[in-house]
């Protein structure tokens, strides 16, 4: 592990700020807690760095990430930003991030609590014993496809997008996949859309000759509208989902919902050069500024900073168990209490996994 550890933090919009505030609070008592030295660097991005710097990616924050060993993001995003140009919006930002980092496999964990069961919109039995991964590929698609175009010079309005995929670019994300399903429970599910789409077959086929490299993970091919009907009926039958960028974006959402809050799920985005880690919910301006946002998303992303960027799965261990602890004590942030229960805010949430860290 590089000591010390430095870590370019970027608060961005909207709740990022203050769920980020609250994952350093974490980070920095796990890190006196294991013998951890960080440095922090904070910088703005997305529509607070427009503000700012005129960019959602300004060049010193981007001139910090590429310097930085990891990358904690909080959120970005901002109703405000509809009226600037494509370009300019917040999103553009955080894609431009992805993309100088080259983070190609973006990892979210998906997994009940048992104190949370009730939370879930499926019946506990249901939902009980779900814990999946998704892998899904971050730097190309749909997403980053050329070329692409909205014309409105004919009475007709036209746009494009392109979806493009090549072997190398399914083959790396794919092989970070099969090694995470061999860390877990040796099952691996791509799901792609092979009964349509070119990219998909392609796709299909590369996955199968990675796999022959891990014979010990069992390899099953699904559709993605099935995918997306067997997470409501069966979620405790996935071990590793791997899929492509825009399957991945709408399958995770899927996912963080069954959970019972968006605000619990976690990421690791991990590529060539410094892994970037965030909260899978956005920027929730209505509720920005409250303090009421769950920060679990923000610490638990924090936790997977420690395994990825560190290697010190304790530390990560450590956070998620305290975690699991505070969620197990009765502690709810406002979505998830249920009438009559006291809903906890952010920073009091923080400090219980603290105090739970010992
Ligand atoms: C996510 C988000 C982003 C995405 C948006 C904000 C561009 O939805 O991280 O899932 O689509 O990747
Ligand atoms: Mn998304």
């Amino acid at each position: 592990m590089k000591s010390p550890l430095r870590l370019a933090i970027l608060p961005g919009d909207g709740i990022g700020p203050e769920v980020t505030d609250a994952a350093l609070l974490v980070l920095h008592a796990a890190a006196e807690q294991f013998g951890i030295r960080v440095e922090t660097e904070t910088h703005p991005i997305g529509y607070a760095a427009f503000q700012q710097a005129g960019h959602p990616l300004p060049p010193k924050t981007r001139e910090a990430v590429l310097g930085a060993d990891a990358v904690f993001l909080g959120a970005v995003g901002d109703p405000r930003s509809d009226e600037i140009p494509p370009h300019l919006r917040p999103e553009a930002g955080l894609l431009e991030l992805r993309k100088i980092l080259d983070c190609f496999a973006n990892l979210r964990p998906a997994r009940t609590y048992e104190a949370l069961a009730e939370a879930s919109p499926l019946r506990p039995e249901r939902i009980r014993g779900m814990d999946f991964l998704i892998v899904r590929e971050l730097a190309g698609g749909l997403y980053y496809g050329e070329p692409r175009s909205i014309d409105r010079k004919g009475p007709e309005a036209e746009a494009v997008n392109t979806l493009r995929y090549s072997t190398q670019e399914i083959r790396r994300v794919a092989r970070v996949a099969f090694g995470a399903a061999q860390r877990r429970r040796g099952s691996l599910v791509s799901v792609d859309k092979a009964n349509v789409l070119e990219t998909s077959r392609l796709w299909r086929e590369v996955v199968t000759e990675v796999g022959r490299d891990f014979q010990d993970v069992r390899l099953e091919h699904m559709l993605v509208d099935r995918a997306a009907m067997e997470l409501v009926l069966r979620p405790g039958y996935f071990d590793v989902i791997l899929t492509e960028n825009l399957f991945g974006d709408i399958l995770s959402d899927e996912a963080a919902a069954l959970t019972g809050s968006i605000g619990l799920m976690s990421s690791a985005s991990l590529g060539t050069g410094a892994g970037l880690y965030e909260p899978v919910h956005g920027s929730a301006p209505d509720i920005a500024g409250r303090g009421i946002a769950n920060p679990l998303g923000a610490i638990l992303s924090m936790a997977l900073l420690l395994e990825h960027s560190a290697e010190r799965t304790d530390a990560a261990r450590a956070i998620e168990a305290a975690v699991e602890s505070v969620l197990g004590a009765g502690m709810r942030t406002a979505e998830l209490a249920r009438k009559g229960e006291r809903a906890v805010g952010t920073q009091e949430v923080a400090e219980a996994v603290r105090r739970a860290l010992g």
